[in-house]
């Protein structure tokens, strides 16, 4: 673990409140708490714009009886194979399905798996949910 630095900071009082107000609705224990989660939000914002490796979640909702779906999904994993780490499927109802697909990769291949994903003809909906491997943050 890294040895802690104390800082000071200088903010208008208005500010301050609203800020106050806002982390004891979040539920933070304490001001710091709360500053470093924003700090490293904003460097984990600098490793998707700097192109870093990244850790993710691409999640797919689609309708398994669709013609050539299923196989094109998988196909599509295997082409990107070095950034899959795994999947969960989960069975929505009879025809939808949900599946989650753990990546770590740089960004930009991450960006085009999940673009080629969303593509596939017949794909009802996808989100890409990008965080940090943890370094660097
Ligand atoms: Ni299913």
């Amino acid at each position: 673990m890294s040895k802690i630095t104390r800082i000071s900071i200088s903010i208008e009082e208005d500010v301050l409140e609203h800020f106050d107000e806002l982390i004891q609705r979040q539920g933070f224990p304490t001001r710091s708490e709360a500053i470093k989660h924003l700090i490293r939000s904003a460097l984990v914002q600098r490793q998707w714009e700097e192109g870093a490796v990244i850790a993710g979640v691409i999640t797919l909702i689609y309708d398994h009886h669709k013609s050539q779906l299923t196989q094109r999904i998988v196909e599509a994993q295997h082409d990107f194979g070095d950034l899959v780490i795994c999947s969960q499927h989960a069975h929505l109802d009879h025809h939808n399905c949900m599946e989650n697909i753990i990546v770590r990769g740089p960004v930009g291949q991450i960006q085009q798996l999940h673009h080629a994903l969303s593509a596939i003809k017949g794909m009802k909906h996808t989100v890409l949910s990008m965080t940090t491997t943890g370094h660097g943050v």
